[in-house]
């Protein structure tokens, strides 16, 4: 056991990662993965797709601790970093610097960019948008077929409508940036794929802030373009930039729309006590931070490599190697959530890290608490019979994806 979780371990006597899922338990995290609590250590040594051994960060308290530490860095081209694929890892050179792959005063130029735009204040104002958005699909859906596809009626319409309307993307191309996004997040595409796609969505980017240079509107990539104007910012820089917003600002937001929704029909009590207080806002703000750290959808995040040595929790941390900090091993810590297992909407859970945390933590998530609670109180309540239409074993659930979700959600009334 000592060997297998400090540094001196074969490659091959280490625990692979990512594990993989149970289908009798496809919403808990792997198995495998848990197990590595028992070890009683917040970090050890793992064995990734192309044989390299980066450490795995397992504890909560681990992960608050090192993904604020400056001697980690997520700068994708540095060595060690642990890429998540082979597509990600020959792709890595030519990304430009960008908010989600630099450190220190570079990083907060970047984040100073958008986090004015993101605030919870701002948020709260989309509120009503929000709402009267997911009324006008929930309307929509009632009047279609019966039964329907949950990702394509709601889940994912409400987040690309709200992102698109921020942005200032048209919706009317939804099906392009759509597409485009799930091929980004896909772990199993080719270099080549990843190198079109990225190409795809940054011209398309870069050709609507260019519009708006000559005729601005209220929106984050006139916004941009106007820093373009003043110097502030290059097309370069800003295109980047946008294409983030664009993909991160729905895909994860609807994907949790969906596999919410699939876990809260397989829980019928805890989804008719939040259905009882879905006028209650501070139990439905508690119930989806539960389901935020439950389903912890960013399954593959947070990475980083080493750029100083340094001791943690009595290993040798060594520059050059790859840090992967799980995110859903951190929310089902016992330490920090006893009984994890264990859905319970009124649990204190907002100390999760399904946004992350420190210096990189996710920019959007208070957009996305706004979406959550707005249509997890919403939607149960305006169709107390939804149901699921096909068992649980017949889902493809998203494991081949950066976002875990559901690939479809088959539901009626
Ligand atoms: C349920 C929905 C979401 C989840 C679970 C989520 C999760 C995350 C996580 C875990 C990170 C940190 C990654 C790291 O440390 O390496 C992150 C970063 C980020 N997210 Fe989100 N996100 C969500 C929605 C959104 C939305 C709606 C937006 C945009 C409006 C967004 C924009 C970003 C950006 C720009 C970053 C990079 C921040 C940085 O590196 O400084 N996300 N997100």
């Amino acid at each position: 056991m000592t060997g297998f979780a400090s540094g001196t371990a074969a490659p091959e006597d280490l625990p692979g990662f990512p594990a993989p899922r149970s289908s009798a338990c496809p919403f808990a995290p792997p198995p495998g993965l848990l197990a590595l609590h028992d070890t009683g250590k917040p970090v050890i040594r793992v064995r990734t797709w192309d044989g390299s051994t980066p450490w795995l960060v397992l504890s909560h308290a681990a992960q608050r601790s090192l993904l604020t530490d400056p001697r980690l860095s997520a700068g994708i081209g540095k060595e060690g970093y642990p890429h998540t694929t082979e597509a990600m890892k020959a792709h890595a050179a030519e990304m430009q610097p960008s908010i989600n792959n630099t450190d220190g005063a570079e990083h907060a130029r970047w984040r100073r960019t958008l986090t004015s735009g993101f605030t919870r204040h701002r948020m709260e104002k989309l509120r009503p948008a929000i709402q009267q958005i997911t009324d006008d699909l929930i309307d929509r859906m009632l009047a279609g077929p019966n039964p329907t596809e949950l990702n394509e009626t709601l889940s994912l319409p409400l987040p690309s409508l709200m992102i698109c309307e921020l942005l200032g993307v048209p919706y009317g191309d939804h099906e392009f940036f759509q597409e485009h996004a799930s091929v980004t997040n896909a772990v199993n595409k080719s270099p080549e794929e990843a190198a079109a796609t990225t190409a795809a969505l940054r011209r398309y980017i870069a050709d609507l802030i260019e519009k708006k240079m000559d005729d601005p509107a209220e929106d984050v990539l006139s916004d941009l373009g106007a820093r373009i104007r003043e110097g502030d910012l290059s097309m370069e820089e800003a295109a980047p930039l946008g294409h983030i917003l664009l993909v991160a600002g729905h895909d994860t937001s609807a994907n949790m729309i969906t596999l919410g929704t699939a876990l809260l029909l397989e829980n019928p009590d805890q989804l008719a006590t939040l259905r009882e207080r879905s006028d209650d806002a501070k139990y439905v703000a508690n119930a989806v931070e539960e389901l935020l750290r439950y389903l912890t959808l960013p399954h593959l995040l947070a990475r980083r490599a080493v750029v100083e040595d340094f001791e943690f929790e009595g290993e040798t941390i060594r520059a050059g190697e790859g840090v992967i900090a799980s995110l859903p091993a951190a929310n089902w810590d016992e330490e920090a959530f006893p009984e994890p297992g264990r859905l319970d909407l009124a649990r204190r859970a907002s100390h999760h890290l399904a946004f992350g945390w420190g210096p990189h933590q996710c920019v959007g998530q208070q957009l996305a608490r706004v979406e959550l609670q707005v249509v997890f109180s919403t939607l149960f309540r305006r169709i107390p019979t939804l149901r699921l239409t096909a068992p649980l074993e017949d889902l493809r659930f998203k494991e081949d994806s950066q976002a875990y979700g559901l690939y479809e959600l088959p539901v009626a009334w």
